[in-house]
C-alpha cells in the first residue's frame, strides 16, 4: 500500500484540521473507519479525508451526527460520498435545515412578547405552551409524566 492509502491518525487530523480525539470520537460512532497494521497503530484509507469533510460541513450546518450517520449509510456499501451524492445530501439537508430556520424564526417571533417577562406561564407564555396545547392533554404536571413513557 502507499503512504496515501496508509494514513496516520496524525495525518488525518492534520490534514482536515480536526483533532485526533475528534477522530476517535467519529469512529467511535462509527462514522469513519480505520484498520491496524501489524504494530496495532490505526491507519485510514485515503477517503476518510473526503468523509470527515462531509462530516464537518454537515456538524456546520446544525445536522446531527446520528443524522449524519443515518445518511451516510444510505450509501451503496457505505462509501465514502462522491460529489453527485454530496448533492443530494445536502439538498435533503438543505430542506431540513430551511425548517429549522423557519421554526427559530416563530420562536424569535414569540419571545418578543417574553422579553423581560419571565413568567413561563402554563397559560399564555407562546415559547412555554404555545396556544395553551397542553391544555388538551389533561391537568397538572403532564410534562412530567410524558418523560417517564
Ligand atoms: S415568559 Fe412570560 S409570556 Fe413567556
Amino acid at each position: 500500500m502507499t503512504d496515501e492509502a496508509n494514513l496516520t491518525i496524525g495525518k488525518v487530523a492534520k490534514r482536515c484540521g480536526v483533532k485526533v480525539s475528534t477522530l476517535h470520537f467519529y469512529e467511535e460512532k462509527e462514522l469513519i473507519r480505520s484498520w491496524r497494521n501489524q504494530g496495532n497503530q490505526r491507519r485510514f484509507k485515503k477517503d476518510v479525508l473526503r468523509r470527515v469533510s462531509v462530516i464537518k460541513a454537515a456538524q456546520k450546518v446544525g445536522i446531527s451526527l446520528a443524522d449524519i450517520k443515518k445518511a451516510l449509510s444510505t450509501l451503496p456499501n457505505n462509501r465514502t460520498p462522491d460529489k453527485k451524492d454530496w448533492e443530494a445530501l445536502s439538498t435533503t439537508w438543505r430542506d431540513e435545515l430551511t425548517a429549522k430556520i423557519n421554526y427559530l424564526e416563530k420562536l424569535r417571533n414569540s419571545l418578543n412578547g417574553c422579553i423581560g417577562c419571565g413568567c413561563l406561564s402554563m397559560n399564555n407564555c407562546p415559547i412555554y405552551n404555545e396556544n395553551d396545547k397542553l391544555a388538551s392533554e389533561g391537568c397538572g404536571a403532564v410534562l412530567l409524566d410524558k418523560q417517564r413513557v
